[in-house]
């Protein structure tokens, strides 16, 4: 039984053949419509979520399979203390798969040890979001045709913002992948990304604040929002919640061919005047997020693709 805890959970040739997996059922939707017939996804959401939790269930429907669960701790059992880990044990008797959203980091990995069925992390506290990587890692494919030979840039909460991590750990397995890290001082990326991802692989990037100065050199902007929720206290998010905002103005800097992704929800980071641009990718991105996870629960129920 395997789980998706981490991207690098994943082989860069498993990831190719997933993300092929996924495009294949993105031209092919209707024949994909029954390989999932009597499997049940239970999707435990202990944080709030528009897209992950619906593209779950949303891929679990159209592979044929139902879907049960909870979108907050409050409306399960953990509002009268249980455990995560008795709370998977349980749903290992109703289910036949699983995706969990916890604030805790190191949640899912919990409840990976405790379960009788596959585990899903669909985001644990400010640590990782392999499924958000699938996503932006099938759209980064799709719109350009490689993972490999770019310059990427990642801007705003880079300290908080889990996706960043994963998309990060899972890039720096693709030859020639920059990075530049736009952020506050107060918002970097935590030195264990730092250093033991980005130092230790040795992959070419650089801290700065300007997101004007980074713009003409970038194959890739990934826009993320300041994560209010994991803030200590309100005065320094209110302080960097603007700190960047992408505008026409900006997008006059970039590269005709470079493409704005974001996993959204978006607050104010990204102007809707940006929304008409052709290079602006974030809503294509939540349409690829339902592809890769039914692909990603076809592989992981070991579901075989139709004839
Ligand atoms: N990208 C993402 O995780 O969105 P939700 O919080 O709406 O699931």
């Amino acid at each position: 039984m395997r789980h998706m805890l981490n991207p690098l959970d994943f082989s860069v040739e498993e990831i190719d053949q997933l993300l092929s997996l996924a495009s294949d059922i993105e031209h092919h939707l209707s024949q994909y419509a029954h390989v999932c017939d009597g499997k049940i996804l239970a999707t435990l959401f202990y944080e709030p979520s528009t897209r992950t939790r619906l593209s779950f269930e949303s891929a679990m429907l159209h592979l044929g399979g139902s879907v049960l669960g909870f979108s907050s701790a409050n409306s399960s059992s953990a509002a009268k203390g249980e455990s995560v880990a008795d709370t998977i044990r349980t749903v290992s008797c109703y289910a036949d798969i699983a995706a969990m959203r916890h604030p805790k980091e190191g949640s899912a990995l919990v409840a990976s040890m405790a379960s009788n069925i596959p585990v899903i992390n669909a985001g644990d506290g400010g640590h990782q979001h392999p499924t958000q990587t699938l996503t932006d890692l099938m759209t980064i494919r799709s719109l350009t045709g490689r993972l490999d030979n770019m310059t990427i840039g990642l801007c705003g909460d880079l300290k908080f913002g889990r996706t960043v991590h994963s998309l990060i750990e899972a890039m720096v397995r693709y030859p020639n992948v920059k990075f530049v890290l736009i952020a506050p001082d107060e918002l970097k990326v935590p030195s264990y990304i730092r250093d033991d991802v980005l130092k230790a692989h040795n992959i070419e990037f650089k801290e700065v604040n300007s997101l004007d100065a980074a713009m003409p050199e970038l194959d890739i902007l990934y826009m993320t929002r300041v994560q209010k929720e994991r803030f200590f206290n309100e005065e320094d998010y209110i302080r960097l919640k603007d700190s960047y905002i992408l505008n026409k103005e900006k997008m006059k800097l970039a590269k005709d061919n470079m493409f704005v992704l974001h996993p959204l929800p978006r607050v104010n980071e990204i102007s809707t005047e940006v929304d008409s641009d052709p290079r602006a990718a974030y809503f294509k991105q939540v349409q690829y997020g339902m592809y890769v996870r039914m692909a990603l629960i076809m592989t992981l129920l070991e579901v075989q693709k139709p004839c």
